[in-house]
């Protein structure tokens, strides 16, 4: 549920290490319903739902018996077992991950079942409600597109109580759908009076496939799919046959940028009709138009095929109309989607039906175009369960209303009860175990919510967004082989992160952000021109972003070691070897790298960036170890007058500055206690929080902070560290830490400050000499100091304090060989007040 993205990264590594072979179509689940045997056919096992393996069926008694086939008709052997419910019943599926499922549902009744009608409900929606299957030559198969969560799925079927009927099945196929075959992005909106806005959020409906259709070719059988699909001809829909011809191409489809062979197979796309155009006379100019019978006033996903069989040549002028209820038009234009012959593309609506119960589209010339033609290979359309117009929009804007209401007063209690927590400090651990789950739920754990930059704070004067950073989607789609789910590595709140590598060879992460998730375009490219603007060497670079297609995708530098949490202990599938252990010179390095990071965050030429979420999994290494903060600026920023932003909680929990809890008050010294928590856990490899200790070990930093309290802080460090660290470089490192998590912020040091002491720790280390530096004043240790940090020390870390004396003993250092120990007492003076 964390974004720890790059934790999965080395997994992910492992098991792709063979070309990233796509998809490829689950084994679960294949239910052959009402019988004791498994049965191979359409290449998949269907498992006899008697001896159910993994899903069970309920309740299993007289009321739910298995019927064979009564009549002679020559039906596949699937349809020769059914399970016939006498009462409510349900089958039970356990689905391992959360996703888009393809359920489908087959009925063959039998004749001596009559024409039986019921109800068939699955996660809570109904699905088929007075469903009756009449008895025919052919099997009736009922498929939706549902998204569901990990955990129990219910398919239940209710007889219809009035007539005394029963409910049958003869089976049952539920499997993860591949990302692509998924719509999530806003989509133009259409009703028989025209264009109506975007809709977003089709998938949050459970999609019932109604047409399905092959144009201008011949059934597509469930073998010839790539999912096991069944298309039919368009012919009975079409209006004026002799408008159209046959077009029929029998080269590879070239699949690729604008869809793959799971969106539909080529036998969809090696097919078209053509406007009928060498025919010549009256007709050669007419639309071709198709009518679709749909139900009354529903909202439906509608996607056209399209693969350009039917050219010589490509063209950059060649463009027709495609009309939907005749009123509403869109150019299509093949160039612009995949700029090559026998490429396929789709192009999606969300079509509101009028009251004729039918869907009228048509395609037709384009005066403007070079050939005046038009073509058509496929039509898909998914009635959107429970989106009825109008007046239903009202209710689900209640139901929105109502469930953020109830959220903020969620919100509203538990900030409540955690102030009340924090108060009773004895009660503190009790408070952040019982508000664990609500913030789990409210912030996903995820990296970042994504909250919004506002405007104001970069006054940078783009007029437009021309950064040079904008990737076309197809480079996106490239780089990720369209969102292949095996190259995700990471997903929170926000959407998913993949692993790219894009078309000029760069190595990249790529975080594409879920439709409707909140934020819209512009305050997206706020954020890109603030990113844009964000270079430092310890910050992990933002190398692009997509908009296209109302797309908002982020691509970054892409970091070969992963996390640093995964490099300090085992976790989330991630075991670390010997080798893998850093030493603790390392450690202080990277720890060092990170704090030179997040102080340009803090004090950069781009105003004040809080970072807000810094841990662990926040900081990445790259090839070379060098350590980046990753994950920033999509934090809200503050102007530099501004000490602190009010905002709303955010953060990962054990990291989280109880100050910003309490008070909502988020500074520069949130971050800075966050940091504070991270060294605690490079020195103890241990997680921030970790519920399977006893109670007073659970947080690491309270456990951390009474060891350092007593002076025996050595007793807690990693195993493979024991023995490995200087003591003064353990207790420099102490007492650092022991300032970072100073309860108020005001007595917490700036991030320079703590830079600084980081410095010092691996100048102690390196050293290795067991001397009480602080009492012998008279060492002789003179070294380098690092040079960026004597330019912006005395000015930016203590002018502020005022303290002349500090600024001109410091300055003194700088030019002279000055003892460094006395400079670092000094400082630590500073630090401490
Ligand atoms: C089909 O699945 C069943 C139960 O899972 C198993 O017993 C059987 O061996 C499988 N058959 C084949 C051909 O794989
Ligand atoms: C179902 O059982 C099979 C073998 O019995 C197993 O491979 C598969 O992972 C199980 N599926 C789930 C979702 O538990
Ligand atoms: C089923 O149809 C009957 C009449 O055809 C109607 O009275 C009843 O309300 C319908 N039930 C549901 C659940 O739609
Ligand atoms: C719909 O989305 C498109 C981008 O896909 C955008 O250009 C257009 O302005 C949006 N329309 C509305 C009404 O939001
Ligand atoms: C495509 O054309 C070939 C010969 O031109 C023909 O044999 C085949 O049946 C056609 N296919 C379709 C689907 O029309
Ligand atoms: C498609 O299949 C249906 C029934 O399965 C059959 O009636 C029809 O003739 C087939 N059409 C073509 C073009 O093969
Ligand atoms: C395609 O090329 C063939 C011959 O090369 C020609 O006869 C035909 O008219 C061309 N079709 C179009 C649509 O230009
Ligand atoms: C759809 O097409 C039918 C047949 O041509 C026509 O009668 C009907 O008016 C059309 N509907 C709309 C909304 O254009
Ligand atoms: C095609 O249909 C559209 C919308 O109904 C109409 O405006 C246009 O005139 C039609 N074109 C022809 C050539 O009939």
């Amino acid at each position: 549920m964390e974004s720890n993205y790059y934790m999965l990264l080395s997994i992910t590594l492992l098991v792709t290490i063979s070309p990233a072979a796509s998809y490829t179509l689950p084994d679960n689940y294949f239910i052959n319903c009402g019988s004791a045997s498994s049965l191979l056919t359409y290449q998949r096992n269907f498992t006899g739902d008697d001896n159910s393996g993994n899903f069970s069926l309920s309740p299993r008694d007289s009321d739910t018996t298995s019927a064979a086939a009564d009549n002679t008709l020559p039906a596949p052997s699937l349809y020769q077992t059914a399970r016939i419910f006498r009462k409510s019943s349900f089958y039970e599926l356990a689905l391992d991950q959360a996703g888009t499922y393809v359920v489908r549902l087959h009925f063959f009744p039998f004749p001596s079942l009559g024409s039986p009608r019921f109800h068939v409900s699955a996660s809570k929606s109904t699905l088929l409600s007075n469903f009756t299957a009449e008895s025919d030559a052919f099997p009736l198969v009922e498929e939706f597109l549902i998204k569901l969560a990990a955990g129990k799925l219910r398919i239940e079927f209710n007889p219809d109580e009035k007539e005394r009927s029963v409910a049958f099945v003869n089976a049952i196929e539920v499997f993860l759908a591949p990302d692509e075959l998924v719509q999530g992005y806003a989509l133009p909106r259409v009703t028989s009076l025209g264009s109506e806005g975007n809709f977003s959020g089709v998938m949050d409906f459970p999609l019932r496939v109604v047409h399905r259709i092959n144009v201008g070719g011949g059934n597509v059988t469930r073998e010839r799919d790539t999912l096991m699909r069944y298309w039919i001809p368009d012919d009975a829909y079409m209006l004026i046959k002799d408008t159209a011809r046959n077009g029929n191409y029998s080269f590879d489809i070239k699949y690729g940028d604008g869809a793959t062979a799971f969106i539909a197979p080529d036998s969809v796309y090696r097919t078209a009709k053509e406007m009928n155009i060498l025919g010549g006379g009256a007709l050669s100019k007419f639309n071709m138009s198709w009518q679709f019978p749909v139900g009354k006033g529903v909202l439906h996903l509608v996607r056209f095929h399209f693969c350009d069989i039917v050219s010589n040549v490509t063209s950059e002028l060649f463009r027709f109309n495609l009309y939907v209820y005749g009123a509403y038009v869109v150019e299509v234009y093949p160039w612009s989607s995949v700029p090559r012959l026998a490429a396929p593309f789709f192009k999606d609506y969300v079509v509101e039906s009028d009251d004729s119960g039918f869907m009228n589209v048509s395609v037709g010339a384009n005066s403007q175009s070079s050939t005046e033609t038009a073509f058509l290979n496929g039509v898909e359309i998914l009635e959107m369960i429970g989106g009825k117009k109008a007046d239903k929009s009202r209710k689900r804007l209640l139901i929105v209303v109502g469930s953020s209401l109830g959220g903020m007063v969620l919100v509203v209690v538990v900030f409540a009860l955690v102030c009340f927590g924090l108060r009773k400090r004895k009660l503190k651990m009790k408070a952040e175990e019982a508000f664990d789950w609500p913030l789990g739920r409210l912030y996903g754990g995820s990296s970042y919510s994504r909250t919004t930059v506002r405007t104001s704070v970069t006054g940078s004067p783009f007029a437009d967004l021309n950064l040079g950073l904008k990737i076309p989607l197809s480079g996106i789609l490239f780089a990720t082989k369209h969102f292949d789910p095996k190259l995700m590595i990471g997903e929170g709140g926000f959407g998913k992160v993949y692993k790219g590598t894009l078309r000029n060879g760069a190595k990249v992460a790529i975080k594409r952000s879920e439709a409707g998730h909140g934020q819209g375009l512009e305050e997206f490219h706020t954020e890109i021109r603030l990113l844009a603007t964000i270079r430092h060497q310890h910050l992990v670079s933002l190398i692009g972003y997509c908009d296209e297609r109302n797309e908002m995708i982020l691509v970054y530098e892409f970091m070969e070691k992963g996390t640093l949490r995964e490099h300090l202990y085992n976790g989330e599938g991630v075991d670390i070897t010997s080798t893998d252990r850093l030493s603790w010179d390392e450690r202080l390095r990277i720890c060092s790298d990170a704090a030179k990071g997040l102080h340009y965050l803090h004090t950069g030429s781009s105003g004040t960036i809080i970072h807000r979420d810094i841990k662990s999994t926040n900081i990445l290494l790259d090839e070379n170890y060098v350590a980046k903060v990753a994950d920033f600026g999509l934090s809200r920023s503050g102007q530099l007058d501004q000490t602190h932003v009010s905002t709303e909680v955010k953060g990962s929990f054990g990291y989280l500055d109880p100050e910003y809890f309490r008070c909502l008050q988020l500074t520069q010294k949130s971050d800075v206690y966050s940091f504070g928590v991270v060294l605690l856990e490079v020195l103890c490899a241990r997680p921030a929080v970790d519920r399977e200790l006893p109670r007073e070990e659970v947080n690491l930093a309270d456990w951390g902070m009474v060891w350092q309290r007593r002076g025996e802080l050595e007793r807690v460090v990693d195993a493979s560290l024991v023995g490995k660290i200087n003591p003064n470089s353990l207790r420099k490192f102490g007492e650092t830490v022991e300032k970072c998590l100073q309860e108020c912020g005001a007595d917490r040091p700036n991030m320079v400050d703590v830079l600084w002491d980081l410095e010092y720790c691996r100048r102690l280390q390196e050293l290795g000499v067991a001397r009480q530096p602080y009492e012998d004043s008279t060492t002789e240790v003179s070294w380098v100091l690092p040079m960026g940090m004597l330019q912006r020390l005395p000015t930016q870390s203590f002018t502020g304090d005022g303290d002349e004396s500090i600024c001109g003993s410091f300055s003194g250092a700088v030019s002279s060989q000055f003892n460094a120990n006395e400079v670092f007492s000094q400082l630590n003076m500073n630090g401490a007040r």
